[in-house]
């Protein structure tokens, strides 16, 4: 066998040996009982790291997939959305909507900014009849986190759809699907969870599926609805062959993200986070992007804060707070030769001296497995952008 690569990027993070074996194990048949179970425990986990009572979805399909499930179930065409763009991800929102014949109102910012809260506002006071924002929690291509927490409360007063790509931050940095009033969420497989590509989780409020029934956009496989019905069997199964393997891969992933700790992971990529910007800091280069410190944004959850429970879902899956499978166990000290990170292609500088002194580092799912060599060819690459010359 080959040696395997190292991976340092946001995604697809390492993905540990038990949930390799976990996805090369027999299939179970997509119409019976083990896979009316390995769907339950996949969707109610997700609900527990969602923060939400609402149904989640999954689809054999990459993140972008879920992204086009929401455009294709919630809106008509013509129907105006507002995108704020703050990096690669917001655009490639605003271009799916456009594909879908989305009145698009791109609100765009330099890159490395976070979005304005107040922008959202103004620009739904001076748009009319909008039908939803969409914005990424994180947007991996700066590395900013939004505070998506403010943007519910803009966009719950103005009435209008909220969808959220939380695609680089869901479970690894703090989310509340429901206290914050997220109508919808886009989750993938190959991020924080250190699960293979190839699954996006929606989660979907109930002021959501009310759009659903009015929105004309075609969809036939991301059909919301085909799923819920699918779900909602006594033995819970999925409208097409679903990817068995990666289900069975991504139950591992879970099952080991819970007996870690939701609180334990976070504070682990908190602490990989804050290893790598002290790396690099230490090395003499700037970083760029809003929200470097770990000011910009809550990274632990509230104890007892979990979503109440809605009126209208009393038997609707449990919070993460709740419910078999939940560690409280503290989080663990990691020693800082855990974190993982991303070295990015040297970039010229337009209008500079041709000399590239920028790289890209991310951190994200379990950096515990890096070996120390993928530590040190960081730092052989990040003295290598330092000391380019012309
Ligand atoms: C914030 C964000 N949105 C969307 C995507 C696209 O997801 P995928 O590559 O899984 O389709 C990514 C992937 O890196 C991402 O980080």
């Amino acid at each position: 066998m080959e040696r395997p690569e190292i991976i340092m990027a946001p995604g697809p993070t390492p993905v540990p040996p038990e949930v390799l074996l976990a996805q090369g194990s027999p299939l179970v048949y997509h119409r019976g009982p083990g896979y009316g179970d390995l769907l339950r425990e996949v969707t109610e986990s997700l609900k527990k790291i969602f923060r939400t009572y609402n149904d989640v979805v999954i689809f054999a399909s990459s993140g972008t997939g879920g992204l086009e499930s929401a455009v294709a179930n919630l809106f008509s065409p013509g129907d105006t959305v507002i995108v704020p763009v703050a990096g690669y991800f917001g655009d490639r929102f605003a271009r799916i909507a456009q594909a879908f014949g989305q009145d698009v109102r791109r609100l765009d910012y330099e890159w490395g900014l976070a979005i304005r809260p107040e922008d959202v506002k103004a620009a739904l006071a001076e748009t009319p009849g909008v039908k939803g924002v969409l914005v990424q929690h994180s947007e991996t291509s700066t590395g900013v986190v939004n505070d998506i927490e403010a943007i519910g409360r803009v966009t719950r007063e103005a009435s209008v759809l909220l969808v959220v790509d939380v695609i680089s931050s869901l479970g690894a940095v703090p989310y509340e699907g429901d206290a914050w009033g997220i109508d919808v969420a886009v989750g993938g497989s190959q991020k924080a969870f250190s699960a293979t590509p190839g699954l996006s989780f929606v989660s979907i409020s109930g002021a959501a599926w009310e759009a659903t029934k009015k929105a004309r956009n075609p969809r036939f496989y991301f059909d919301w609805a085909q799923y819920k019905k699918s779900y909602e069997l006594a033995s819970p199964e999925n409208p097409f062959t679903p990817a068995i393997s990666l289900m069975l891969g991504m139950r591992a992933a879970l099952r080991r993200y819970f007996e870690e700790g939701p609180d334990a992971v976070l504070e682990r990529h908190r602490i990989l986070s804050a290893a790598v910007k002290e790396g690099v800091r230490a090395l003499g280069l700037d970083l760029s992007g809003e929200h470097l410190g770990s000011g910009g944004h809550r990274w632990r959850r509230a104890r007892g804060q979990g979503p109440s429970r809605p009126r209208d879902h009393p038997g609707a899956g449990p919070g993460a707070d709740e419910g078999p499978g939940v560690s409280h166990r503290p989080p663990r000290q990691l020693r800082p030769i855990r974190y993982h990170s991303v070295p990015g292609r040297p970039r010229a500088h337009p209008g500079g001296d041709g000399v590239s002194r920028e790289a890209w580092i991310g951190c994200g799912g379990r950096g515990g497995r890096l070996r120390r060599d993928a530590v040190r060819a960081l730092f052989r690459l990040a003295r290598k952008v330092v000391t380019a010359g012309p």
